[in-house]
């Protein structure tokens, strides 16, 4: 064999040496970061009433409404601000529900909201589900009123794109589908943008969806599975509940994402946002976020301000390691994300647009 033929075939398979353990060391890895089917060890009847007291002191439960208890002018608002939600003339081509659509826990899944193929909002749409329950509105929390905060996307001239209340006044004066509601709840007064604010508010303060979590808390221990239990002992031992506690994990309060607030280290985000400083101009403030709900949070993807992190998984990795755990296990990470899965409800019919109530039985049906 001729000196060159020599050298390619020892140079081949080497490289095929390589190549092949660099495949198998590729497989044990990604096999190894997988979640595994939960191991149903089981857990003793002590331990599950510890953790259900422990979990008593940091988070309390949701309770449904019970609908026949309203009075006809809650109904009426509520039904007044569903369609005013959903109505996409009232911002110009889009509606609330365009960046908040209800069936999918009030959030467009999308890192920031497009129209037309462009992004029209700098920060990820955060769910309209619970957020009667929140100290602020934002993710800054620049707003603490629900019947006030619609005029933000109304006025802005990147979303719904509104003049001024004279314009929307206009709007909703003449508009033929409001005339009942104009008539039942306003009356002969003139219309005002707080009956507006009031209809909205009244609609987004009944979309809430409780779930097999508030069982639990309520006192139905065996509600969570055993992966379920041990993600909740580790969301308690890691200290995440330092921030994400109360009644929705979160929502009422800011902070940092990491001591520093430089989140971009660990999203990898390549944008610039100081958070709260943009409106308090505190220097304190500087890179503060409100701590976000974690209820829905499985079906309310991208994730943080910027919808900069796709996977749940990969989000709760992130918030381990800017809170000064360097790295946690995949079985944590595992057990954590099946804990935050048990905190997806079911969304109410109320909630869904009427004409989509069939379809939605549908999808429902077993
Ligand atoms: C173009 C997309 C878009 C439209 C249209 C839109 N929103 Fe939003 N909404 C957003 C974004 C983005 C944020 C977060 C902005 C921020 O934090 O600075 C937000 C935040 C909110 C919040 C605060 C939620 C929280 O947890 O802090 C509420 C409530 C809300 N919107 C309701 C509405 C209502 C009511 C309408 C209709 C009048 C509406 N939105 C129209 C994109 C939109
Ligand atoms: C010091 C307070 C603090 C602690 C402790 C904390 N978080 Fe967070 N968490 C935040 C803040 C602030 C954000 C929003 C950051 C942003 O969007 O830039 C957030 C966002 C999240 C999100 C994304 C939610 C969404 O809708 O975008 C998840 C998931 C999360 N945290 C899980 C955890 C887990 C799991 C732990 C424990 C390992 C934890 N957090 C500990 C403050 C905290």
């Amino acid at each position: 064999m001729p000196n060159t033929c020599k050298k390619f075939a020892t140079f081949s398979g080497v490289s095929f040496r390589v190549w092949t353990w660099l495949f198998l060391c590729t497989g044990v890895w990604i096999v190894g970061q997988r979640c595994h089917a939960p191991v149903e060890v089981s857990i003793s009847d002590a331990d599950r009433y510890r953790l259900w007291e422990e979990a008593r002191m940091w988070f309390q439960p949701l309770v449904p409404y019970d609908t026949a208890e309203w009075t006809p002018e809650e109904r009426y608002y509520f039904l007044w601000g569903q369609r005013i939600f959903y109505d996409s003339s009232l911002g110009r081509g889009f509606a609330c529900a365009s960046c908040h659509p209800v069936e999918q826990y009030g959030t467009d899944r999308l890192a920031t909201s497009k129209g037309g193929g462009h992004s029209i909002a700098h920060r990820n749409a955060p769910s309209v589900f619970h957020t009667a329950y929140q100290s602020g509105l934002f993710w800054d929390m620049r707003s603490q009123r629900l019947d006030e905060q619609f005029k933000e996307p109304l006025f802005s001239p990147h979303e719904m794109r509104r003049k001024d209340s004279t314009d929307i006044l206009d709007y909703v004066h003449r508009a033929p589908q409001y005339a009942f509601f104009r008539k039942v709840l306003v009356g002969e007064g003139a219309l005002q943008m707080k009956h507006i604010g009031r209809a909205l508010a009244t609609y987004q303060k009944y979309l809430i969806t409780p779930s097999r979590w508030d069982s639990f808390l309520l006192g139905d221990v065996e509600a969570l599975n055993v992966s379920e239990l041990r993600g909740l002992e580790a969301f308690l031992r890691l200290g995440c509940v330092r921030c994400h506690d109360g009644i929705l994990l979160g929502g009422q309060r800011a902070t940092r994402f990491s001591p520093d607030g430089r989140y971009w280290h660990y999203t990898g985000s390549p944008s610039y946002d100081a958070g709260m400083y943009q409106w308090t101009g505190k220097p304190e403030d500087k890179l503060v976020f409100k701590v976000p709900q974690l209820r829905n949070v499985a079906e309310t993807y991208p994730y943080f301000h910027d919808g900069s992190v796709p996977t749940l998984r990969e989000a709760i990795r992130m918030m381990a390691q800017a809170q000064g755990h360097m790295s946690i296990d995949t079985q944590t990470i595992c057990d954590i994300e099946a804990f935050l899965n048990a905190l997806t409800g079911t969304i109410p019919l109320y909630a869904i647009k009427p004409s989509q109530h069939a379809a939605q039985r549908q999808v429902r049906a077993p």
